[in-house]
């Protein structure tokens, strides 16, 4: 148990994201039983009425148990309460094109910063009642029991996955040539449609790498903490340090990272 300021621990931290992770969680298989309404962002990125709820649901509960802490949700944005150390870092729906196709793959995420490092991650998927959990290195647990990354060695004996950003139709830099090197090097690449499960599938050794070239802070906040919680690693494309708030990821179980990085080094200079 990690004791910060204000009298707050990573144990405290840690109950309230989860008691919202799963308070969010409820309402999000609510609306998929009862129906949702549905509007474009852009040609092929939604937002739900269910979206909507769930963040506002996280919001009132973190701010009921920590008003003076900022907050940064998808929707919402940024919410600063003055000088406040910690930033909580909230996706109230990973997967909402999963959601509103019925497809049941998707999550809550929620991570905590303290002076811009994360402290504890939480990532609930409420269609498999599966909750990944870590605070800052004690380790990392799926419902309660302690996750690892895998000990596969070898790239051509992995399995991968990755995402694809809203503005993919738009950009070259939309990961196709990525894709396309990992599909021929790896034992088969996967894309679920969550980046925040993706990241908690590496930590349970369920995937051994994955890799994006457009994410936002909600949706690596938290399973970055789990990731690492679990022994893996994170890196950019480039093999430098992670930040939350630059938009690429390489993430695995450390094993295989250098060999993630080549062929990514391959790609880029192709
Ligand atoms: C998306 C998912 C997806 C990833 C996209 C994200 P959203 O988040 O995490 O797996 O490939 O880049 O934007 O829009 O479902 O919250
Ligand atoms: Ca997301
Ligand atoms: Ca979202």
């Amino acid at each position: 148990m990690q004791p910060l300021d204000e009298a707050v621990t990573t144990a405290r931290l840690l109950s309230v994201a989860v008691d919202a992770c799963k308070s969010a969680g409820g309402l999000l298989l609510d609306y998929a039983r009862s129906g949702f309404q549905i509007e474009h962002k852009n040609a092929i990125d939604l937002v739900t009425d269910a979206d909507h709820a769930a963040e506002q649901c996280i919001l009132d509960y973190i701010r009921a148990h920590f008003p003076t802490h900022s907050t940064l949700a998808e929707e919402r944005g940024h919410d600063a309460p003055p000088a406040s150390r910690y930033q909580w870092i909230i996706d109230p729906l990973d997967g909402t094109t999963n959601f509103a196709h019925r497809f049941p793959v998707y999550a809550v995420s929620i991570g905590v910063e303290w002076n811009g490092q994360g402290v504890v991650g939480v990532v609930y998927d409420p269609t498999r009642d599966e909750l990944f959990t870590a605070e800052a290195g004690h380790g990392a647990h799926l419902n309660g029991q302690p996750i690892r990354v895998s000990s596969t060695t070898q790239l051509d004996g992995a399995l991968m996955v990755t995402g694809f950003a809203y503005d993919i139709r738009e950009t070259v830099n939309n990961n196709l040539n990525h894709f396309a090197r990992f599909a021929l090097k790896s034992q088969g690449v996967r894309r679920t449609g969550s980046a925040a499960l993706d990241l908690c599938y590496v930590a349970a050794g369920r995937f051994d790498g994955f890799w994006e070239v457009k994410l936002s802070p909600w949706d690596m906040a938290a399973g970055v903490v789990i990731l690492r919680a679990a022994g893996g690693r994170v890196t950019d494309l480039r093999g430098h340090e992670h930040s939350t708030f630059q938009p690429e990821l390489v993430a695995s179980n450390a094993r295989i990272h250098d060999e993630m990085l080549s062929v990514i080094r391959e790609s880029l200079s192709s």
